[in-house]
């Protein structure tokens, strides 16, 4: 049977989420600045919310109070402004994450707002930047807290020639809560902090198992954010057609055709999925069991249902297009490097490392220059996947080793966070075209904010 994830506590049982509504539009940030300038207002504050049923009152972290935070919709060429308020108690950022913009202005560790203090973001989005992103906090040891406890946003850009603009869009924000007894969000485990926390609940745009509605013959384009903590997603649509059409940077060359869509912590995909089934039929989009290399209760290897497809009425279906997008390989690499994931666990204080080293704020981990190519090899080591995720740009893989030898990857795609399966490794190679201080890290976030980042200084 399919139910959410089990468990493990009996009394925890009684909370329940309500579920099966309809899905829920993202509402957007409204834009203050007009055309070609997108101006908009986020803050981030404690906001008190009935997610469980009863009465029960549950306090997250939002922007601007919602859950998840209010959608910024912006076009390629657009410069953006986000004023943007912390009452918080605690230090935090507004990470763009995915996007290209410059590192003065990315929101990373080295830029806290205070509590109580205000800055503005200030940023253009270049041609060819087109894609979904997101937006989340960025402050050195307080990451993983801040986005389980609501703050998370997305951010789409759009772009004049888009191929499948034709299509319909739905929009599907994954994040994970976990609740205790009292409907609080409660604090991470030391488990947690070691395997990367999920919750008893997937919220799908802030809700439990929402009904997302198809016409018979129908395409849409759905939009899929893994904006969860440390959740490696397997998703099925058993029964249906759907087709992968874009990645973290936008489309693919070409559409693929999809079994399961593996997202990483942090990772977006775009799909276009086919309505084949007659009015009043339903499918399940399914989460299937992923052990990502760490132990893992049978409950959190139970296959659970994530949201409901209902068959509605015929809708013509429009058509895909055989080719997306050119997308350029990148070249020869002037510069390869290699980084390895791993785990000390002799040293608690600073377990998780990259190349043998916890982060510091203050060391300076590789140089690079403008506009080289690099090419990283990205290997995990140590007890578990780790998604890698690298700011500023976005990447390519080149090729994957599960342990048998190097695999050309079959297709281009930009991206910013790649899974990294226990003893394997991943090749990507990027370009920086913005010099500054670049963050890389496991998008784990508990790994993240434990030290699992380094530092790539561009000029
Ligand atoms: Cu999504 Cu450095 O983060
Ligand atoms: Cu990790």
């Amino acid at each position: 049977a399919m139910g959410a994830p089990a468990d493990p506590s009996p009394v925890l049982k009684r909370l329940r989420l309500p579920s099966g509504r309809p899905l829920a539009t993202v509402p957007r940030l409204v834009n203050r600045g007009g055309a070609g300038r997108f101006v908009g207002t986020l803050s981030a504050a404690p906001v008190t919310l009935n997610l469980a049923e009863g009465g029960v009152k549950t306090t997250a972290w939002a922007y601007n109070g919602q859950l998840p935070g209010p959608a910024i919709v912006a076009r390629e060429g657009d410069s953006v402004e986000i004023v943007f308020t912390n009452r918080l108690n605690q230090p935090t950022t507004i990470h763009w994450h995915g996007m290209p913009v410059p590192a003065d202005q990315d929101g990373n560790p080295h830029d806290p707002v205070k509590p109580g203090e205000s800055r503005t973001y200030r940023f253009t989005l270049p041609k060819g930047s087109a894609g979904s992103y997101w937006y989340h906090p960025h402050p050195h040891g307080h990451t993983a807290e801040q986005v389980f406890r609501g703050l998370a946003g997305v951010f789409v850009v759009e772009a004049d020639d888009d191929p499948l603009r034709h299509l319909a869009e739905d929009w599907l924000v994954l994040s994970d809560l976990r609740l205790d007894e009292r409907g609080a969000i409660p604090a991470n485990t030391a488990a947690d902090w070691h395997d990367g926390r999920e919750g008893q609940f997937l919220l799908v745009n802030g809700a439990l198992r929402p009904v997302i509605a198809l016409g018979q013959g129908e395409r849409r384009r759905w939009r899929v954010w893994n904006a969860t903590s440390a959740r490696i997603l397997k998703l099925a649509l058993p029964g249906l057609e759907w087709q992968q059409v874009g990645s973290d940077g936008g489309l693919l060359g070409a559409p693929r055709a999809l079994d399961t869509l593996m997202l990483a912590p942090g990772e977006r995909a775009e799909l276009v999925v086919s309505g084949s089934l007659p009015a009043g039929k339903s499918v399940a989009l399914q989460s299937l069991p992923y052990t990502r290399g760490r132990a893992m209760t049978p409950e959190q290897t139970a296959a659970f249902t994530v949201a409901t497809v209902k068959f509605g009425p015929p809708v013509a279906g429009a058509a895909v297009p055989a080719q997306l997008r050119q997308i350029p390989a990148l070249g020869e690499p002037q510069v390869r490097r290699t980084l390895t994931f791993s785990e000390n666990m002799a040293d608690p204080a600073s377990m998780f490392r990259i190349n043998g080293q916890t982060f510091d704020m203050n060391r300076i981990d590789f140089t690079g220059r403008v506009g080289d190519i690099e090419e990283w090899d990205i290997v995990s080591e140590a007890h578990m996947d780790h998604p890698f995720h690298l700011h500023g740009t976005q990447f390519q893989v080149v090729a994957r080793n599960d342990g048998s030898g190097w695999v050309a990857e079959p297709f281009l795609a930009w991206r910013d966070v790649i899974n990294v399966p226990l003893r394997e490794a991943v090749r990507i190679r990027f370009r920086q075209d913005l010099p500054g201080m670049r963050m890389y890290h496991c998008h784990i976030l508990e790994h993240e904010d434990q030290g699992m980042m380094g530092q790539h200084r561009v000029s």
